[in-house]
């Protein structure tokens, strides 16, 4: 018995060293951006934690590298109350406001000596907060209404850049650690995630911000999981065990723990240097990765903000510091529709040209006619529009009290404004069914062109309209016909520009069958639906005898992909039209068939330890050999593998009469 307590305690003392250096390389990597290891050296660790965490289930905790996977979902989030307030901060919107809040200091403190700041970028996310016992990430949550939070631990554990339990390295851990921070999604990823979205049919979100604030108050964690965010911590709340003397301290002390916070801060010797980087950070603002609304100043040293303490739920020691908005007002001076490369009819507001976050925008999309009914929005009218992540500006909201009355409704034409032809509507959808008409077929070319899919460099839109309009293309495939003289015949065409778009056309010849399929502009089929098909059938001539009954076989293909995907192929001109970019000398570069294995098909449940095997290990065989492994029995599995002390999945599976292997007889089968 000794004996196996003391191994237990061994094993104990292994696990807990595995997560402390996995959380330190988590460290290295996320924070440091130096990693020391290689990541398979990183994986190994992770799998003989995974194995230990697996054989000793009494081993297993929460703050495991391995448990970042998302939990069960919740019915509802509970309640964090917290007993110092997440505060909110007064705002300035001008240098004076910002010289006013160092005179305010100043008086406050009855002191005419320069106050020490340090300005910080003021990230645009979800505010939370991570409580840290003993080193070990006990309870996260939202700043709710500064007192009461919502309890978002399992959420905010599947954050790589949250660390489970502190690096303990440097400085040691505090007793108590309530540590605050942005947790924010990157402007790129967060288009890539509406993109996938727009895919998947779901509806958008609005900018990054929303898009991380939606992501973390998710009630199934695994949804968050999926979800691309990060934090930059930016203060603390109660700490007990350490005690910081400046802001500065904070800022340097945190990242030591393994807390990133953003590296953009500067420590400031008076108002004046505060300015100037505030200055600085605008510039920046928009080569950032995120997004920033402005700067938050707040003053350097704990006691000196002890003293200033709080009036009316905000510190009287911080200022934010907001930037232009990105929200502007102006007049619609005409709504103009614009037709894709499907045919859809966009409303766009054509309005006074105005600066909105740096960049002048005069054109701003008003998405569906459904959208011009919600917003109730006319020409001639004052409105907000806004630039999100940089996305197309759209209108928010129309300003009523500047309307005069002679403001012009409107209605989406019922012919299309490009080629006449009628337009049907499918749900909040107009289209244009006219199968010449030069609007569509200006868009697939763009479509067809553009990087993602077969990246024709220098085929822009100014030059699609003039090839379009001249008669020069009818259809895409006409793209791989034109010849140099043609294009010189154009205007503002140089002989070296013609050389150079017939050497790229040439280039982009040669295509993965994923980027062909997305680029022919199949409705419904975004790029990664594209690469999924091809994946699937491999080869494009497989396509033309699709049913859908077949496309129900790809996974993540639902019936309204399918029908689009069958209906284009059956298409006599899209037909003719491949043949024809076949000819031209399209290559296609076919998926590698995955191997159908031995057991292919079938379905792999394992219970208890296996001898020659890790958990892993078992279930990379079967799936390398065309299997399947899920982890609960139900009638669909084919084989449950039985190991040393297997669970209840044993018994329910002799119940269900499943077939039981031993290791051996599954050895034999793998063999
Ligand atoms: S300090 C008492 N620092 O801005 C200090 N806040 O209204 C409170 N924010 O909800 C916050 N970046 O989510 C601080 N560098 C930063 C920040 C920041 C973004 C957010 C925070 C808070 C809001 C303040």
């Amino acid at each position: 018995m000794v004996i196996g307590v003391m191994v237990t305690d061994a094993l104990k003392k292994r696990v807990e060293k595995l997560r402390e250096e996995i959380e330190y390389h988590n460290y290295r990597y996320y924070i440091l951006d130096q990693p020391d290891i290689s990541d398979a050296q990183y994986d190994r660790m992770m799998r003989e934690l995974e194995k230990l965490e697996e054989e000793h289930p009494e081993l297993r905790s929460l703050n495991s590298a391995t448990q970042r996977i998302g939990a069960p979902p919740l019915e509802a989030f509970e309640i964090v109350r917290r007993t110092l307030p997440m505060l909110s901060l007064s705002n300035a919107f001008d240098e004076n406001e910002a010289r006013d809040f160092d005179k305010r200091v100043k008086k406050f403190l009855a002191s005419s000596e320069d106050i020490i700041y340090v300005a910080e970028p003021k990230l645009d996310g979800l505010a939370v907060e991570l409580v840290y016992e003993g080193g070990r990430l006990m309870v996260g949550s939202t700043r709710g209404d500064g007192v009461n939070g919502e309890n978002i631990t399992q959420n905010l554990r599947t954050i790589k850049t949250i660390p489970l339990q502190l690096v303990r390295k440097e400085v040691p851990v505090p007793e108590r650690l309530e540590v605050r921070g942005e947790v924010i999604i990157q402007i790129e990823k967060f288009k890539a995630l509406n993109r996938k979205r727009k895919e998947m049919g779901d509806l958008l979100f609005a900018n990054p911000r929303n898009a991380a604030a939606g992501s973390v108050r998710q009630l199934d964690s695994k949804v968050t999981r999926d979800r691309p965010l990060e934090i930059y911590c930016y203060g603390v709340g109660e700490v007990r065990g350490r005690n910081f003397q400046t802001h500065c301290d904070i800022l340097q002390t945190l990242p030591k723990w393994g807390l990133r916070t953003n590296p953009h801060f500067r420590r400031c010797r008076n108002i004046d240097e505060v300015l100037e980087y505030y200055h600085e950070m605008n510039e920046k603002r928009e080569s950032l990765p995120y997004e920033i609304d402005g700067i938050v100043i707040k003053v350097d040293r704990i006691d000196l903000q002890t003293r200033l303490g709080e009036i009316s739920r905000s510190p009287r020691w911080a200022l934010a510091f907001k930037f232009a908005p990105k929200q502007e007002t102006t007049r619609i001076s005409d709504i103009v529709v614009q037709v894709g490369r499907t045919g859809a009819l966009t409303p766009v507001a054509v309005m006074e040209p105005v600066r909105v976050g740096g960049v002048e925008v005069s054109r701003a999309t008003l998405h569906n006619q459904d959208e011009i009914d919600r917003l109730d929005v006319r020409v001639g009218d004052t409105v907000t529009i806004q630039r999100a992540g940089d996305v197309i500006p759209e209108v928010v909201e129309v300003i009523a009290s500047k309307r005069t009355g002679r403001e012009k409704k409107f209605r989406i034409p019922s012919t299309c404004p490009v080629c006449g032809a009628e337009v049907i509507k499918e749900e909040v959808i107009y289209r244009c069914i006219g199968l010449d008409c030069p609007a569509q077929l200006k868009g697939r070319i763009k479509h067809f062109a553009s990087k993602r899919a077969m990246d024709i460099d220098g085929l822009g839109i100014k030059l699609i309209d003039q090839l379009v309009d001249k008669g020069l293309i009818k259809d895409i495939a006409d793209i791989y016909y034109i010849k140099k003289e043609e294009l010189i015949e154009l205007e503002r065409m140089a002989d070296k520009s013609a050389r150079n778009i017939i050497d790229a056309i040439e280039k982009s010849k040669t295509k993965p069958l994923g980027k062909f399929l997305f680029a022919l502009g199949i409705l419904h089929v975004g790029e990664t639906t594209a690469d999924d098909l091809a994946s699937h059938f491999l080869r494009l001539e497989d396509f033309f005898h699709l049913t859908e009954e077949d496309l129900k076989e790809v996974e993540g293909v639902g019936p309204e992909v399918s029908a689009s995907v069958v209906q284009f192929f059956r298409d006599k001109k899209n037909r003719e039209s491949i043949e024809r970019l076949k000819k031209a000398g399209i290559k296609l570069i076919e998926p590698k068939a995955k191997e159908k294995g031995k057991l292919a098909g079938k379905n792999f449940v394992f219970t208890g330890t296996l001898k020659s095997y890790g958990r892993d290990e078992s279930r990379n065989l079967v799936e390398s050999l065309g299997g399947v492994t899920t982890s609960s029995v139900s009638k669909k599995v084919d084989f449950v593998v039985v190991g040393e002390d297997p669970g209840s999945k044993a018994d329910k599976a002799r119940e269900l009469g499943i077939k039981i292997l031993s290791e051996e007889e599954f050895k034999k089968m793998t063999g």
